[in-house]
């Protein structure tokens, strides 16, 4: 549902981000910016930040950020079209019928199909599940206790073991097998023609935060493989950024989320008042899921499975959780497989207790690790120790870290003196030690290198929309080609584009996404925390370095994909050529 661009803009420009957010939030003028307390976490002292200049918002609590659009989006509740609308109706601009252009118009009817033929197989399988052939299901769904209002909240239903019902219930409501296919329902075959993928399984609709049904996953009656099938990704259906459940949890407000395996696990916390639970979908946690919570919590409670792979996916998400700057604990199922088994047996108040009882997740971690050595044998206790330093060296605020060394060598009667000398021998042997003291880069060196990536792109663009006036020197060096992330690279695009024209605008840019998610993503971009240089020294260099990362990672990724994109001959060539230049040149940040 497009406006067209100029109008989206108009109406933007109408609504003084200030004023806007003022009828929400009491705010107070501190230099070029207005603060207050955020509205989407709790607290008390204000980190929520609005700025005239920039027409835009940022809470250094909770990371949010965006322009007066996605504030009334976020705060509201409401799509971008409901936002404009508001908008519209406060600037007393008129709205004409919305506007497509010829490939805007394609890619959201395809979506708008997509949701459809989803909704459409929804209601189907919904009904399927009520009828006497579902009876299968229902008694299945019954024997796992989840009562006829959990069954119609979350939309389950039943696909029958006649594969061609499906197919022929959308055709008479009017969908192209083409469709059909392409959301993932129905698969050819020669001998039966278009029939449904899904075949005797209970139906879990998977729900976008809007409510829309994106995708589908059914679980086999009894003991089949595979026991869980999901939908293939589809324009729709983007299994990385969505949650299962997100869609009750996020009106939850219960100051955490609970994230689970299974759906049956969101469904049985649901079901005993636990509505802030949800789960990825049928795939490991992902950053970008980490990202998504981040919106609505910065505490997340793991109630993963209890056995050795739940372990295993735990502290893999705990890796994720902490680098998207959430805290993360572990709630404990035992003896339980799982949060299901655990509320079927223990009930709503024990799983309480467990929530207050749950682990910090680095003494989860600890203790997993622990678990591998053995501690009656010295050299192996020593192993164990020197890991633990090893790892306690992640933390680089020095206050937080010698809190963690102390509690640690509490629980597993180190002595204090010791553990702080290994501490120190492995981060000189690093480079880790006294970070304070060591030049300030802010290309940080994670071990992740395509993160680093992202984040240098993320950095550079920060600064580039701190200071609009660097963008002239810095373009003999930099195209919005060097930024590989596909969002970044559209953002530096526009970006680079307006500032050509002298016309330096970031909060239109968030404007240009019909993606919620994506507008939430490229907000940040322009939001990403510089971290405090004093000299000039100090930030010149932090800037070259991360220009300089930038560089380094666009040629690379050119030189890696000669031979698969015709550009990248070019890029790479420039690339080394920009390169060279960067090394002899000086940047001035005066
Ligand atoms: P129930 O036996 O129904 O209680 O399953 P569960 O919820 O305990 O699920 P389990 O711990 O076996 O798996 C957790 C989640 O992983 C499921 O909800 C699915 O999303 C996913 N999953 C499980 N089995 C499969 C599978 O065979 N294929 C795929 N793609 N995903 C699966
Ligand atoms: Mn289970």
């Amino acid at each position: 549902m497009f406006y067209p661009e100029e109008l989206i803009e108009e109406i933007r420009m109408k609504n003084d981000i200030v004023d806007v957010v003022s009828g929400y939030v009491k705010l107070q003028k501190k230099g070029s910016s207005h603060w207050g307390c955020c509205p989407f976490h709790n607290e008390k002292t204000p980190s929520f930040s609005v700025s005239g200049p920039k027409q835009m918002y940022h809470c250094f609590g909770c990371g949010v950020s965006g322009n007066v659009y996605t504030f009334v989006m976020k705060y509201e509740n409401y799509t971008f079209p409901e936002a404009v609308k508001l908008l519209a109706g406060r600037a007393g601009v008129s709205l004409p019928e919305p506007e497509y252009s010829a490939e805007a118009r394609q890619r959201a009817d395809k979506r708008t199909r997509l949701l459809e033929v989803n909704k459409e197989a929804a209601k189907f399988f919904y009904y399927q599940l009520r009828t006497p052939h579902g009876e299968v299901g229902r008694s299945y769904l019954k024997k796992r206790e989840l009562s006829e209002e959990t069954m119609h909240r979350f939309g389950l239903g039943y696909a029958g073991k006649n594969g061609a019902q499906l197919v022929r219930y959308l055709r008479t409501k009017g969908f192209e097998d083409e469709l059909i296919k392409e959301a993932g329902l129905a698969n050819y075959s020669e001998r039966s023609g278009l029939v449904s993928q899904f075949w005797n399984r209970v139906m879990f609709p998977i729900q976008d935060i809007n409510h829309r049904v994106i995708g589908f996953g059914g679980r086999v009656m009894g003991n089949g493989e595979p026991k869980y099938l999901n939908s293939p990704e589809t324009l729709v259906f983007d299994k990385r950024r969505n949650l299962y459940g997100l869609n009750f949890a996020r009106t939850a407000r219960s100051g955490n989320v609970i994230l689970c395996e299974g759906y049956m696990d969101v469904i049985a916390m649901h079901q005993a008042g636990f509505t802030q639970a949800v789960a990825s979908l049928g795939t490991a946690f992902t950053q970008e899921q980490a990202n998504l919570l981040r919106r609505y919590t910065d505490n997340v409670l793991l109630a993963y499975d209890s056995d050795g792979a739940g372990i295993k996916a735990a502290l893999r998400a705990i890796g994720i959780l902490r680098e998207a700057n959430l805290t993360g604990k572990v709630i404990s199922m035992k003896p339980y497989k799982d949060p299901d088994e655990f509320m079927k047996n223990l009930g709503r108040e024990a799983f309480e207790e467990r929530i207050a009882q749950a682990e910090n997740s680095f003494f989860f971690e600890i203790r997993i690790l622990e678990e591998q050595y053995d501690l009656k044998d010295p050299e192996q206790k020593t192993r164990f120790h020197r890991e633990t330093a090893r790892r306690l060296c992640g933390f680089q605020e020095e206050v937080e870290r010698d809190n963690y060394l102390q509690a640690v060598a509490e629980k597993y009667f180190i002595g204090v003196e010791n553990l702080r000398k290994l501490v120190l021998n492995y981060a000189s042997s690093t480079g880790l030690a006294r970070p304070i003291e060591r030049p300030k880069t802010l290309v940080h060196q994670k071990s992740n290198p395509q993160e680093n990536a992202k984040r240098a792109q993320r950095l550079l663009l920060t600064w580039i929309t701190d200071m609009p006036n660097l963008y002239d020197k810095i373009k003999p060096y930099i195209s919005a080609e060097d930024f590989t992330e596909e969002l970044y690279r559209q953002v530096a695009e526009r970006l680079f584009s307006d500032l050509e024209k002298g016309n330096y605008n970031p909060a239109g840019i968030i404007s240009m996404f019909e993606d919620e998610e994506k507008q939430r993503e490229a907000a940040e971009l322009f939001h990403t925390s510089l971290p405090e240089l004093t000299t000039v020294q100090e930030k010149e260099k932090a800037f070259r370095d991360i220009l300089l990362a930038v560089k380094k990672n666009s040629y690379e990724y050119y030189t890696a994909n000669l031979g698969a994109d015709v550009n990248a001959l070019k890029q790479a060539v420039e690339g080394k050529k920009a390169l060279e230049g960067l090394a002899k040149t000086h940047i001035s940040l005066e």
